[in-house]
């Protein structure tokens, strides 16, 4: 077993996230999307990325691509692996806030009670959770990747949507209808919240 540093003092921080936020001029927030798979949540979270860049603002998108592929490589679908899924990026989405950035994550994040975690992890109006909703029998229809296809021939188990469950936000700060709304329209309302609540 590896030996334990000793004689080491625990130094706490002399700069503290308003001190961050204050250097950026921005808030540290998360911008929790949820939704079903094919809903558009990563490409609304990038494409706000790129807008906020434009308008000097700082943010970052936590998605499969950086998470399910790396840290969370070793999870999958089952509900037990899903909730540590969540539980895992709510912490690393925590110190992205704490940073000052805004910080987004698109997962599906399927359980009411994992996000709810999540929002207890920070300070009251730092969790936003934004439900992106598209009714099923259109994401059928859209099936890029042909997932669902699969999910409803039993080729894919525990499919969200299909054959395991999506418990509705209740109360999301942001609702965007992909349905009916162009992605530009659903990032310009993200940019309204942001701008009324004076995170950016
Ligand atoms: S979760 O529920 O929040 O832990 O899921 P998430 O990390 O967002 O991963 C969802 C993406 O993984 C693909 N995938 C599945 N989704 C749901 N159920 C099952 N069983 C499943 N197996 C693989 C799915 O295509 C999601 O990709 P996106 O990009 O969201 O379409």
């Amino acid at each position: 077993e590896r030996k334990k540093s000793e004689n080491v003092v625990w130094h706490a921080g002399k700069i503290k996230k308003e001190d961050r936020e204050r250097f950026l001029g921005q808030k540290g927030v998360i911008l929790w999307f949820t939704g079903l798979s094919g809903s558009g949540k990563s490409t609304i979270a990038h494409e706000l990325e790129e807008r906020l860049l434009k308008m000097g603002k700082l943010s970052y998108v936590l998605d499969g691509d950086n998470i399910r592929h790396g840290l969370n490589g070793d999870l999958g679908f089952s509900p037990e692996d899903r909730e540590e899924n969540i539980r895992r990026i709510g912490e690393v989405a925590k110190l992205f806030a704490d940073l000052g950035i805004i910080t987004m994550t698109a997962f599906i994040s399927p359980y009411k009670k994992d996000r709810q975690r999540v929002r207890e992890l920070v300070k009251d109006g730092e969790f936003i959770e934004i439900y992106v909703k598209c009714p099923i029998d259109e994401l059928k229809i859209r099936d890029p990747k042909g997932m669902y296809e699969k999910a409803i021939k039993g080729e894919i188990k525990n499919f969200t949507g299909i054959s395991a469950p999506y418990e509705e936000p209740e109360n999301p700060e942001l609702i965007l209808n992909t349905d009916l709304e162009s992605i530009d329209e659903s990032v310009e309302k993200v940019i309204e919240y942001l701008r009324n609540k004076d995170i950016i």
